[in-house]
Order: structure tokens, then sequence, then C-alpha cells
């Protein structure tokens, strides 16, 4: 079984994430176990401080790293992946959840503020981005990751659902339609009426070309 420890200061954010859903059954089946730890338990300032100002001036507040470097060496095991979440990291990618799907133990940390010192890269394996734009702090990007993995483990959903989704062949998905056959005046395509598996594959094909040359040309070079 997965095991991710996901290292926060505002450990509330996970709540409505792990209750909902599919990831809450993938914990009650117990393909995963997920658990959220305040790094500020960790702290040995006796104000519970984990932040200081930046040596050499600018603006806000850095995480040391005494907290999460005690925090990660009580919860390292011999197989631990570390991750660090930040907007500098590599680009995250359908091809890295499934590697980390792979994984027996994996260790989020949550960035906040304005950063952490840079010493805690030293015990992080990966440090990921989950896209070109800054939010407030790693949580929401945890989550992310977090539910990118889960839901490829075994038996969470069912494996045909993750085969087609987008990205996998470097492709963004195909078009769906569900009843009715008509809704304000617009119509399902014909082909996928006829039952005609070929037919339904060639045109599902050619509309995964079609979207992504016009979205996402850059995945259809690689
Ligand atoms: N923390 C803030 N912004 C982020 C991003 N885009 N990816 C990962 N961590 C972040």
């Amino acid at each position: 079984m997965l095991k991710i420890d996901i290292l926060t200061l505002f450990p509330k954010m996970f709540d409505g994430f792990l209750s909902e859903s599919i990831i809450k059954r993938a914990i009650e089946k117990g393909s995963v176990e997920v658990n959220i730890i305040n790094f500020r338990d960790y702290t040995l300032d006796p104000h519970g401080k984990v932040d200081d100002t930046p040596y050499g001036g600018g603006s806000g507040m850095v995480l040391t790293p005494q907290p999460i470097f005690d925090a990660v060496e009580s919860l390292k095991g011999e197989n631990t992946k570390v991750i660090l979440l930040t907007p500098s990291g590599y680009p995250y990618k359908q091809r890295q959840a499934y590697e980390l799907a792979k994984e027996k133990h994996i260790i989020l940390i949550c960035g906040h503020y304005e950063g952490f010192d840079e010493r805690i890269k030293s015990i992080v394996d990966l440090e990921v981005s989950i896209g070109d734009y800054v939010l407030t702090g790693g949580e929401i990007p945890s989550m992310v990751i977090a539910d990118s993995i889960i839901r490829l483990l075994d038996g969470v959903i069912d494996y045909e659902s993750h085969m087609n989704d987008s990205f996998n062949n470097n492709l963004l998905d195909y078009p769906t339609y569900t009843k009715p056959r008509e809704f304000r005046g617009m119509k399902v395509p014909d082909v996928l009426l006829n039952g005609n598996h070929e037919e339904i594959n060639k045109y599902r094909h050619e509309e995964q070309l079609k979207i992504t040359k016009e979205r996402r040309p850059d995945l259809l070079e690689k």
C-alpha cells in the first residue's frame, strides 16, 4: 500500500480533499494511507516559530530548515521519495504520476510564505511545480500531486478510465456525449450512434489530433 505524508502548516485545508468522493473511497479501501502532518509540531523554537527574515534582505518570511529537517528525518524510511512543491520546480507531468504511483512512501512538503531556506533542498529528491503561476502555498499543489497518483492506484478507478486519459500518447482526450441524442438543437455525432467500433475509434482519434493540434501543438512535436 502507498503511504503519502503531507507536511504543511495548514492541515485543515486537506479536510475536504480527504473526505469526499474517489480519494475518500481509496483511503477506506486501503489503497492508500494519507497523513497530514503539521511541521510546526517539530519546531524547537519555544514560541512555535517556523520562519524568519531572509539573509541579505528582501520582503517576507522564509521557512527555517530545522522543523522540516526534523519532520522528514522522523518520517523517512528506506524507500521514501521526498518531494518539495515550489513554483521553481520541474514541471509536473502525467508521466511522473505513473512513476510515483509505483512508490511505497512519498513525503510532500508544502512551502508557504515567501519561500524556504535553500538548505531544505538537500533532503529533497525532487522539486515539482504544477504550472507557470504562483499560488499562496504548496497545499493545493500537493493535493494535485496526491490526487493524480491516487487515481492510478490499483482498484481506485477502472483501468480503462485512465487508459483513455488526456496526455496518454501525448494527445488530449476526445469529446464524449450521453443522453439525450439532441439537446437544445445540438446533436450527438451520427458516427457514435451506428455501433461501428472501427469508425468510432477512427472518429475519436481524429478528434484527438484536431484538438491537440489546436490547443497543444507542443504535445504533437514529442
Ligand atoms: N507553490 C506556489 N506555487 C506553486 C506551483 N505553481 N507549483 C508548486 N508549488 C507551488
